[in-house]
């Protein structure tokens, strides 16, 4: 008996060391078709669809785990129902609310990407999570658009870039990042139906590129599907983007997953590339029959179809495979540790993060008062303080779509500047201002605040410009929030100026006093009426739960500021190229939207200013007709100030390499960033003005000097040539421009 028993035990351990799925040192892809091989067919069903909001079932009689996802991009989203998006009502769910991503973009700073990735993804770890829906590197095409908050800008090389340590750090944690929204998913006003048509050349030189660099330098191990459609298809099953482009010219190896409800075809969801289906019924459900996830288009409408051999298990088994290296990187990855949720250091890079992309926009006193200070930063002698204006007291992590979140805490900026001015024993007070948006709810998450105030607005304009009569320095809090038609999910903007009658107020305080500064909470431009009145403007963006803290640091010059324009901000929406062509270019006329402006976004557009006449030209047989702005930016991209100066040496250029000194002629340390551009000249192809290819961020001590290394490469003279499919060396002359803003570059001799 002892020795059959002995027997049974060593075939069992045989059997077991067979199970090369298991072994985490055996190479991945035996892993992976060990794993498939094993596997049946209904299981092999199971595991492209989802079983829950945000989760897909593993395998359990082979002791495979699912998949748990979250958003994702600023912080780790509340735990919701298993079939329903209503609150779990966990109490162990809170996270750090990192800023917004145009923050991070904001701070061209590469290491902050890094920092990020790495804190978010330790949270997603901490709270048991696979995947984490982000970063979303959409291309700032419209300053209407919804989401903007949560990309990076207008710029491919600048989301690229920062895209990719992101990524980097998330998954030096074992948890997946889920690049998103795959692609074009540009705007939100009907992003369910809308149909975008674009030439190759701008959907390769604008739009694709971060999520290139995301999927080959981040090696992303899973991305998700818009969406809208392209070229008449569904992009969470568009051929040519999913399997032409991702899996065959890029050699993308992890898993596409939908978007929630982006799958609507179970024949194009088996043959073009969509791996795991999310989110089908996200009505929670309550249509349901006994088991509705069955009833996705990847479920049984899928087996069924199999089993009548109307198709056969090819496509199934690449997906299959696809969700095995998702799980094996992931929930299976034998380095994956425990993470850490709402730690010190979070909180630190939070606030590292935030003091970092903060932005100075103008910071010189208006009028003819030659001898005059700057308002910022807050001088020690400032003895009473006026906060004026909604935002600085509302909290603004519940909110804004499927980004919201439950902050562990957020530290307003009110809170902020008190807890700042205190330690110059000064007096901070507060008025209201204006109402906008007394919400304070997402999803069942609410902030407990009570916002409401009946006052006229004429009353709250009054006791504000009383206040501000009052006070030595007033600090106007404001901008947009994240209530639906600001900077939300599910709806763009309805206009470009500020709501809310901010510009009204703004102008009146702006006659109360003198000094005054401006700080601006959104991830969006905006007109800016009442700029020439005002001597301190700041972009302060949505900055999660250490908003307060970083505000304070940079108003009291604690950090000086070093956060530049990830995206242009022009004077009116029509000076936006996509604003250019009416209803066809945006928001789309019959659910058709041409990007009519090619590749002229954002400060490719705005470079055109000054041309005597129309761009036009013919490509993929369209014809362009792209007319200049007729004004210049307000604040080009790149555009950013800080409490000390800078000089930037003469380049040498030896070569492909260029040196360049940067120096800190001020008494403050700070940061630069210097941007270098290619600018062609003569080109037989249409091109823009110049191109953003590298850029650099240089801390200096007062007084410090440093010399930066740029070193040209050859993609940097690479267009996207439709004919040939291929991206060709452009051979006309060029520029190399450097410089710290679009508007501010000197040549390379
Ligand atoms: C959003 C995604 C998000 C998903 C899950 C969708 O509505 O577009 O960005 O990750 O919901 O919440």
């Amino acid at each position: 008996m002892k020795k059959f028993l002995t027997l049974a035990a060593l075939l069992a351990t045989l059997q077991l060391a067979a199970q090369v799925y298991l072994n985490p040192n055996a190479p991945l892809e035996q892993r992976v078709e060990d794993a498939l091989s094993r596997m049946t067919l209904s299981e092999k069903i199971a595991v492209i669809h989802a079983q829950s909001k945000f989760s897909s079932p593993g395998v359990s009689r082979l002791g495979i785990p699912g998949l748990w996802c979250t958003d994702g991009p600023h912080g780790i989203r509340a735990e919701v129902l298993w079939d329903e998006w209503n609150q779990a009502g966990w109490t162990n769910d809170s996270c750090m609310a990192f800023p917004t991503l145009t923050c991070l973009a904001a701070t061209w700073n590469t290491d902050m990407a890094l920092l990020y990735g790495k804190s978010i993804g330790e949270e997603a770890l901490y709270r048991g999570k696979n995947v984490l829906l982000g970063p979303g590197v959409n291309i700032y095409r419209t300053p209407l658009n919804g989401r903007n908050f949560e990309y990076m800008g207008e710029d491919p090389c600048l989301s690229a870039t920062m895209v990719v340590p992101y990524i980097q750090g998330v998954q030096q944690n074992g948890v997946a990042a889920c690049v998103k929204h795959f692609a074009l998913n540009n705007q939100e006003d009907g992003r369910h139906v809308v149909n975008v048509t674009l030439t190759d050349r701008a959907l390769y030189e604008i739009y694709l590129p971060a999520f290139k660099a995301a999927v080959q330098q981040g090696q992303s191990w899973s991305i998700m599907g818009a969406y809208n459609k392209i070229w008449g298809q569904y992009a969470c099953h568009n051929h040519r983007l999913l399997v032409d482009i991702l899996h065959g010219e890029w050699g993308f190896d992890g898993a596409v997953i939908s978007d929630w409800g982006g799958v609507s075809n179970t024949d194009e969801a088996i043959h073009n590339g969509m791996d795991l289906e999310f989110g089908s019924w996200t009505d929670g459900l309550t249509e349901g029959r006994s088991n509705s996830y069955d009833f996705y288009y990847l479920a049984q409408p899928y087996l069924k179809k199999i089993q009548s051999g109307e198709v056969g298990t090819k496509e199934l088994d690449d997906k299959v495979r696809n969700v095995l290296r998702l799980i094996f990187r992931t929930s299976m990855n034998p380095n994956r540790g425990f993470g850490s949720l709402c730690s010190d250091a979070h909180a630190a890079a939070a606030r590292e993060i935030a003091d970092e992309g903060i932005v100075l926009l103008k910071n010189a006193p208006v009028g003819k008062k030659k001898t005059a200070q700057p308002v910022l930063p807050i001088d020690a002698d400032k003895r009473t303080i006026l906060v004026v204006g909604e935002n600085a007291i509302k909290q603004m992590t519940v909110g804004g779509g499927s980004s919201s979140l439950k902050a562990k805490y957020e530290i307003s900026p009110l809170e902020g500047i008190r807890e700042r001015a205190a330690l110059n024993n000064t007096e901070v007070r507060y008025v209201r201002g204006y109402v906008g948006d007394i919400g304070g709810e997402y999803n069942g998450v609410t902030t407990g605040q009570d916002l409401h105030d009946d006052r006229s607005a004429s009353d709250l304009t009054a006791e504000a410009v009383a206040a501000a009569k009052q006070a030595d320095l007033v600090l106007f809090i404001g901008g947009l929030n994240k209530a639906d038609h600001q900077d939300a999910e599910g709806a763009d903007r309805l206009q470009y100026g500020l709501p809310y009658g901010q510009d009204e107020l703004i102008s009146a305080l702006a006659q109360a006093n003198s000094n005054l500064a401006v700080i601006i909470l959104s991830g969006n431009a905006y007109a800016m009426p009442w700029l020439c009145q005002v001597p301190a403007l700041v972009q302060a963006w949505f900055n999660g739960s250490e908003t307060g803290h970083a505000l304070a640091d940079v108003l009291f010059g604690d950090v000086n500021p070093s956060g530049h324009l990830p995206f242009t901000i022009m004077p009116a929406l029509e000076d936006y190229a996509s604003h250019q062509y009416g209803a066809i270019a945006y928001p789309g006329v019959n659910n058709e939207e041409e990007y009519k402006e090619d590749l002229f976004v954002g400060y490719r557009y705005a470079d055109l200013f000054g041309q005597k006449k129309p761009l036009r030209y013919t490509a993929e047989g369209r014809e362009f007709v792209i007319a200049p702005p007729a004004h210049k930016p307000l604040f080009a991209f790149g555009h950013g100030l800080s409490y000390t100066t800078f000089q930037l040496g003469k380049p040498v250029r030896d070569g492909n390499s260029i040196r360049v000194t940067v120096k800190n002629t001020g008494s403050r340390a700070g940061k630069q960033v210097v941007q270098l551009y290619i600018a062609p000249e003569k080109s037989g192809v249409i091109r823009p003005v110049k191109e953003l290819k590298a850029f650099q961020k240089v801390a200096l001590e007062p007084g410090e000097e440093k010399e930066l290394l740029f070193t040209l490469t050859d993609d940097m003279f690479r267009y996207f040539d439709a004919d040939k499919h291929d991206w060709v060396t452009d051979p006309s002359p060029y520029k190399v421009l450097l410089g710290t803003a679009a508007d501010n570059v000197q040549t390379v001799k």
